[in-house]
């Protein structure tokens, strides 16, 4: 791939961002032209002054040293007799770098040398070809972009020379080994928000609202003297008094500062983003007001394939607030935040919420170029890091590294796909091996370290982690990871034997060892969830009344709140699983809701009922863990879920609830929409709508219909 071209770079790499430069003249009539390109940071390439493509933050984020994608456009039309190729250069997510990373992705950091390849294919319309390579014959000139950072944000001097840096020289890396087409989805800009209002602080800040918390950029048109500043800076919250509060962004500056030139002008960044639903202006130009500035939404451009509808006010706006954790975190990397310096691709974040995410959008190519990440980052022992593209090796934490057999299975389960299996199931019984190998206890996995049931509310406030045993978490997953390669395996015509006979052992030992003993919700939730108890019945009673004895309320945190709602409905307690859902004073998920979240909040209690944050060091409010709730208003509250995989057949098993009147779910399956509504009559009748694409099964009032294509009235 790439073989006429060359790594560049500019001799002089300090923090003024290179621009590399190409002129050209066309001699013959021209029948087509590709631009193929990718880059060692991010790049945006014109031609002749014209945007090549509107990927965003371009060539995206992968583990660049073993897999970098290359970006193909298709630039006939841009093309001239005498032509200019340009490309801003950016240090992107290759120059990712937070103080806390370990030591051992400190080093891989300080070797990183940006630099770009990209090769030019002219087509004649004679049939001949002549190919353009990036090489030494590229000039090199400072941009006006002064300083760029994914963390620290921009610095742009529009009154800055264009110093030429002369001739581009060779990177001292020219290994192309790594570079595959583009895989994932390109990442573009979305939404354009204007201020829904300016505040004046306490503190006497002018702070713009834009309504919605949000990833994304800042784009100002206005009219200036050269040299005038308009210095801006983000937040995601105003503090208890209403002061701007930044804190919680920990060492990541998120700084927004630009130079301006005289007369009206533009600038917006997209080589960095934000996360942010207010904008202090820390200086401006005299004349400046709030309409001269638009928030622009950033995320993948991901097809959106599901809604929930719903005449409850607060629970349409806890979907909505999903929705947006979903966007602000699908940035090429599924991330656990958009804003502090981390922003990282947590593998449990990621699988908690992946059967949410698929009902919401297409995620099947984003999560099959994030998975191939992924198990190119899977060590020799099988071990998973906990964030990939890896920055850190902290823990080889249960339930985070399981992310490499929940996410194929979920993405099989919604889009029906064998491909998926089939690249992943080697590393799916890699890390299965990894626990067998290096458990202190046959059948259960005891030896490890994890994260725990993160978050969850029996830890003390502003502590992440709560009494729930990690022994029998990471068992709990152990199990649940077996017994899904055994699926896979029978998907995929392959013999899982060991793996169904290591399930069975390693149910039998939890049964053995933790059957009796369960001491928090999530204890009981998982082993319900994953059918690890002889008396679920049994189980299910004691979680119900556990949950009455903490006040009917959640006490769950990652990893027991995806499924809690769920095991409550599967056992006979969906009364419960409303009291849960619709309960509005913290603890809940309406709890954000009421103090005006716009997106869900990474803690339960990130603002307490009276006005506390959670400590500075790990307090977001665009997380979208929690939000894996909506995959139970679509599959329990509307009732629609694949009876085979892909939703070849469906079922339909609605579960209404006079307390929010009506609600519906809308799908895009693979096979066409399906579509659930019920909603309750003056009378207390309920009305029941399906739509379904595909033969179906309908269990209605305890009534089972079977269902051809169509559209239907219960
Ligand atoms: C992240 C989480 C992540 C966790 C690991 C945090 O800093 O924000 O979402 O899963 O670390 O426990």
């Amino acid at each position: 791939m790439m073989l006429d071209a060359k790594w560049i770079k500019s001799k002089d790499m300090g923090d003024v961002c290179p621009r590399f430069t190409k002129t050209f003249t066309l001699e013959k009539p021209l029948q087509s032209a590709i631009l193929a390109i990718t880059a060692r940071g991010a790049y945006e390439a014109t031609l002749n002054g014209q945007r090549v493509g509107d990927f965003v933050l371009a060539p995206g984020w992968t583990n660049y040293e073993k897999r970098l994608q290359v970006q193909t456009y298709d630039v006939t039309e841009l093309l001239e007799e005498n032509n200019t190729l340009s490309i801003q250069l950016a240090k992107g997510w290759y120059g990712l770098y937070g103080s806390w990373f370990t030591p051992s992705y400190q080093r891989v950091f300080e070797n990183r040398e940006q630099a770009v390849l990209c090769e030019l294919t002219l087509t004649f319309a004679d049939g001949t070809r002549q190919v353009i390579g990036s090489d030494e014959s590229f000039t090199v000139t400072q941009s006006q972009i002064r300083f760029c950072d994914i963390y620290d944000g921009v610095i742009c001097d529009a009154t800055a020379p264009r110093t030429p840096l002369g001739q581009a020289v060779l990177a001292q890396n020219q290994d192309k080994s790594m570079l595959i087409p583009q895989q994932g989805e390109t990442i573009g800009t979305h939404e354009r928000l204007k201020p829904i209002g300016v505040i004046t602080t306490p503190k006497g800040e002018t702070v713009l609202d834009f309504g919605q918390n949000m990833t994304g950029t800042l784009s100002v048109t206005l009219t200036a003297k050269a040299g005038e500043e308009l210095n801006v800076s983000f937040a995601e919250i105003l503090d208890a008094d209403g002061n701007f509060y930044t804190a919680n962004y920990r060492d990541a500056k998120a700084q927004y500062q630009y130079i301006c030139k005289e007369g009206q002008q533009t600038f917006m960044p997209t080589l960095t983003f934000y996360g942010f639903r207010y904008v202090r202006i820390d200086a401006a130009p005299e004349g400046i007001t709030p309409d001269c500035f638009t928030a622009v939404v950033m995320h993948s451009n991901l097809r959106q394939t599901g809604r929930i509808i719903t005449t409850h006010s607060k629970l349409q706006q806890l979907f909505q607030n999903v929705l947006w954790g979903q966007k602000s975190n699908y940035l090429d990397v599924p991330t656990d935040c958009p804003q502090r310096d981390e922003r990282l691709g947590w593998t449990g974040d990621a699988q908690v919420f992946i059967k949410a995410a698929a009902y919401n959008y297409d995620v099947y190519r984003f999560f099959t170029k994030w998975l191939a990440d992924l198990q190119s980052e899977q060590m020799e022992n099988g071990a998973i890091p906990p964030v990939i593209p890896a920055m850190v090796d902290c823990l080889i934490s249960a339930a985070w590294a399981d992310a490499v057999t929940i996410c194929p299975w979920q993405l099989y389960q919604t889009y029906g796909k064998t491909e998926i299996l089939t690249q992943t199931f080697d590393s799916m019984k890699r890390w299965v091996d990894y626990i067998t190998n290096t458990t202190t206890t046959k059948g259960l996995w005891t030896g490890g370290g994890h994260y725990g049931d993160w978050l969850e509310l029996t830890a003390p406030f502003g502590e992440c982690k709560g009494q729930t045993r990690d022994d029998l978490i990471a068992t709990a997953f152990y199990a649940h990871s077996a017994e899904l390669i055994g699926m896979v395996g029978d998907v995929l015509g392959q013999d899982v034997t060991e793996y169904k006979a290591l399930y069975e052992t390693i149910k039998q030992t939890f049964i053995q060892t933790f059957e009796g003993t369960y001491a928090t919700q999530t204890e009981m939730v998982l082993a319900l969830q994953f059918n690890l108890t002889p008396n679920p019945e049994e189980v299910a009673a004691d979680l119900a009344q556990r949950i009455h004895d903490d006040g009917d309320k959640i006490q769950t945190g990652f990893l027991g709140t995806p499924y809690i709602l769920h095991v409550l409905t599967r056992y006979g307690y969906t009364d419960l699983a409303y009291t849960l859902l619709l309960r509005k004073e913290y603890p809940s998920w309406l709890y954000p809701v009421t103090r005006g979240a716009t997106t869900i909040w990474e803690h339960w209690d990130g603002i307490t009922p009276d006005n506390r944050l959670w400590p500075e060091g790990m307090n977001s409010f665009n997380h979208y863990a929690y939000g894996a709730v909506a995959d139970w208003l679509y599959e329990v509250a509307a009732g629609i879920t694949p009876k085979q995989a892909g939703f070849a057949s469906i079922r339909f098993e609605p579960h209404p609830c006079p307390a929010i009147g009506s609600l519906g779910a809308e799908f895009e399956t693979p096979h066409g929409l399906a579509r659930s509504f019920w909603r309750y009559t003056a009378d207390g009748q309920v009305v029941y709508e399906i739509t379904t694409p595909v033969s179906a099964t309908a269990v209605i009032n305890g009534k089972t219909y079977e269902l051809t294509p169509g559209s239907y009235r219960f």
